[in-house]
């Protein structure tokens, strides 16, 4: 295994505020979320690496250890389970010595083409019941349930900083009902932390993606791939680290007085 750091950036990234701070990121086992724990462990700051495969957590948690000393924790917790979340942040408070800095609610549920590409008519009982559930329990209940146990800490400690991670759709709506719904409400959360906590010394905000270059995209065709690009009036896909960076700048003090935005990720396509 390299010991050579592979840079998001490069080897002069640095944020004020970030050195020495703790925080988890949810889903950090692959996609933005593994790119968004490495660029703040690059920035200073040391992450638990979160996601429901313990394996690949925790090699996913080795390797970056291997480069930055003990920068990571391994936890593997399902964020739509209560207990689980429980036992991911008293492992996360053990390992920091009881603070809670950050919190990145990332996680997702996976593209589901049944789900996203039927418009509400055409959904059937089960669907209407059982596909929301399944995308409310992972993308907001999850977020909230996160919440509340960072918020726990972050209200004794009379400091911290929550992003979530929202999507184009929750703005200005898209095919993929239960999808553009978890995410619109992920907003409202949000919203609601950041008037609630902000005399804790708490900010909350959100990012709104447009189409990032993850996973995902290897599934699509040449076509679709194209006309995903071509939504952005910058004709391309966003990179996985220009989230990273976004979410950097967020949890670092640079942002100290940015609270209750969503920042939209988008390369211009809401605006067009
Ligand atoms: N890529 C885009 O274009 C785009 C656009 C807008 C918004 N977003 C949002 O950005 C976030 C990250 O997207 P991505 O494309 O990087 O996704 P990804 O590559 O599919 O990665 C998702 C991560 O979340 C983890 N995960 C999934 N369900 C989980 C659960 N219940 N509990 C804990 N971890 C869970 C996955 O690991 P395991 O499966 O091993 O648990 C993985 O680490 C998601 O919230 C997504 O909705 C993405």
């Amino acid at each position: 295994m390299s010991t050579t750091p592979n840079y998001i950036f490069n080897e002069k990234t640095a944020l004020p505020g970030l050195a020495g701070k703790y925080g988890i990121v949810t889903g950090a086992s692959k996609g933005m979320g593994l790119v968004m724990a490495k660029l703040l462990v690059e920035c200073g700051a040391r992450v638990v690496i979160n996601g429901r495969d313990s394996r690949t957590v925790a090699k996913v948690s080795e390797d970056i250890n291997a480069v930055y000393k003990n920068a990571t924790l391994p936890c593997e917790a399902n964020t739509a389970n209560l207990e689980q979340v429980q036992q991911l942040f008293r492992k996360s408070r053990d390992w920091s010595g009881g603070k809670i800095d950050f919190l990145v609610c990332n996680a997702g549920y996976r593209l589901d083409e049944a789900l996203w590409n039927t418009p509400l008519h055409k959904f059937t009982d089960q669907q209407i019941k059982k596909g929301f559930d399944k995308v409310r329990e992972v993308d907001l209940d999850g977020a909230r349930f996160c919440s509340r146990e960072a918020l726990r800490t972050m209200v004794e400690q009379n400091s911290g900083c929550i992003v979530f991670i929202s999507s184009t759709p929750a703005i200005t709506g898209y095919q993929g009902t239960p999808y553009t719904e978890a995410k619109a409400a992920i907003l409202g959360l949000m919203r609601d932390i950041a008037c609630e906590y902000a005399p804790s010394q708490i900010r909350a905000n959100a990012l709104a993606l447009g189409n990032i270059r993850s996973g995902w995209y290897n599934y699509l065709n040449d076509n679709k791939k194209k006309e995903l690009a071509l939504e952005s009036p910058a004709q391309r896909w966003g990179k996985m680290r220009e989230v990273a960076g976004v979410v950097a700048f967020l949890v670092s003090d640079l942002a100290g007085f940015i609270n209750g935005q969503t920042l939209i990720v988008d390369g211009g396509k809401v605006i067009r």
